[in-house]
């Protein structure tokens, strides 16, 4: 065993993010209001090039509150893909409607607009396109869908920080857009999430429901049942100083995909991840899914347990929502590109403080045990 460990995507954290925490618990303010978590939200709407940006505690309490404020509720139908984490489907659950899993494009691995297209029912109030993986989904086509059929689209944005399709950005597409600021995202809060919209209802609705639903102007007011779904300034103060070096973190995933596509060439039957054309990927994970030939010689599983003895993670793709035991009966269909990539896939060590010299071993060791 090697006495480094080569993690799958550790945080990026400095002399910043703590310098920004110590002025926080300096100020006191350190829970959920301060000068951070509005500094936070402004920072990231100009970021994104969107009008509201409002923190959550999580990216998944942002899908949930998203939802709510689009009204989805018992009766109506989103479609989603079959291929993502199961914040997705869970936060459809939450507000009482029913997740429709359709399959996903084979070449970029998200949701794919024909098979929403089959899926559209009288039901349907809104799709979840995922942008997987820090890829950007295929959105021109989504949003065309969305405008015939008059469906909402809530971005899940949760894994393409600063991802873009035709010079705009993930998240800043559909009628709201969620992004997760979990300790393995490319930008990180510990944990953390933001909603982001062009409209100010929704901002205002995301706002008050995250907020206990307290009514703005009425202090321990409450209309309605609202959550307890904020931020605190603390982990602001950590993401205002993520947001501060963004682009050199993207940078720093595009050129770890580069370094693995130079020392995997050779390799034959395998695929890393595609770009869109037009779309700059933000390489969240550099993924390898094994083809028909190789996983001959050795499936991902054994492979992956292979490369832990060598002292590198690595992750599964995701498994379909439609195998888990709670989504087995939601309308789904036989979504084989989704069930063949989650079986042969794998995501590979991505973080940003990952070297030349690590991703070269970690194809060394790729290629002895695949060659
Ligand atoms: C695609 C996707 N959606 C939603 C989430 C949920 O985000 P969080 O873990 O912050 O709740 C994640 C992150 O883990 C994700 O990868």
């Amino acid at each position: 065993m090697r006495k480094k460990i080569i993690s799958v995507a550790a945080p990026n954290l400095g002399r910043e993010e703590l310098n920004n925490v110590i002025k926080a618990v300096k100020s006191s303010w350190i829970s959920s209001r301060g000068e951070y978590i509005n500094k936070f939200e402004k920072e990231f709407a100009r970021y994104l090039g969107v009008r509201y940006a409002t923190t959550v505690s999580s990216g998944t309490t942002g899908l949930h509150l998203a939802l709510l404020a689009l009204k989805i509720k018992k009766g109506n139908e989103v479609i989603i893909p079959d291929l993502t984490y199961v914040a997705t489907a869970n936060a459809v659950k939450y507000v009482g409607a029913q997740p429709v899993m359709v399959d996903v494009e084979p070449d970029y691995w998200c949701i794919d607009p024909t098979a929403i297209l089959k899926a559209i029912s009288k039901r349907t109030k809104a799709i979840i396109p995922v942008h997987l993986y820090g890829n950007v989904a295929a959105m021109t086509e989504i949003l065309k869908i969305a405008k015939k059929y008059h469906l909402y689209v809530v971005e899940d944005a949760a894994e393409a920080h600063g991802a873009e399709y035709k010079g705009k950005k993930a998240g800043s597409f559909g009628d709201v857009g969620v992004f997760s600021f979990f300790g393995n995202k490319i930008m990180t809060t510990g944990e953390g999430g933001m909603v982001v919209t062009n409209n100010k209802k929704i901002y205002e609705r995301v706002s008050f429901l995250k907020n206990q639903a307290q009514s703005p102007n009425n202090k321990y007011w409450h209309p309605e049942i609202g959550f307890n779904y904020r931020m605190t300034n603390l982990q602001a103060a950590v993401g205002c100083a993520q947001l501060g070096k963004i682009n050199s973190l993207i940078n720093k995933k595009r050129k770890i995909f580069q370094w693995y596509k130079k020392y995997l060439s050779g390799l034959k039957d395998i695929t890393l991840n595609q770009e869109r054309k037009n779309t700059k990927s933000v390489y969240w994970m550099t993924s390898l899914v094994l083809g028909r030939n190789i996983r001959k010689k050795i499936p991902r599983d054994a492979l992956m347990k292979l490369l832990k003895k060598d002292g590198i993670e690595t992750r599964p793709f995701f498994y379909p929502i439609s195998k888990m035991p709670m989504y087995r009966k939601e309308r789904h269909y036989p979504n084989f590109i989704a069930y063949n990539l989650s079986q042969n896939g794998l995501n590979l060590p991505s973080g940003t403080n990952l070297t030349e010299k690590d991703v070269k071993f970690v194809c060394q060791t790729l290629k002895k045990h695949l060659l």
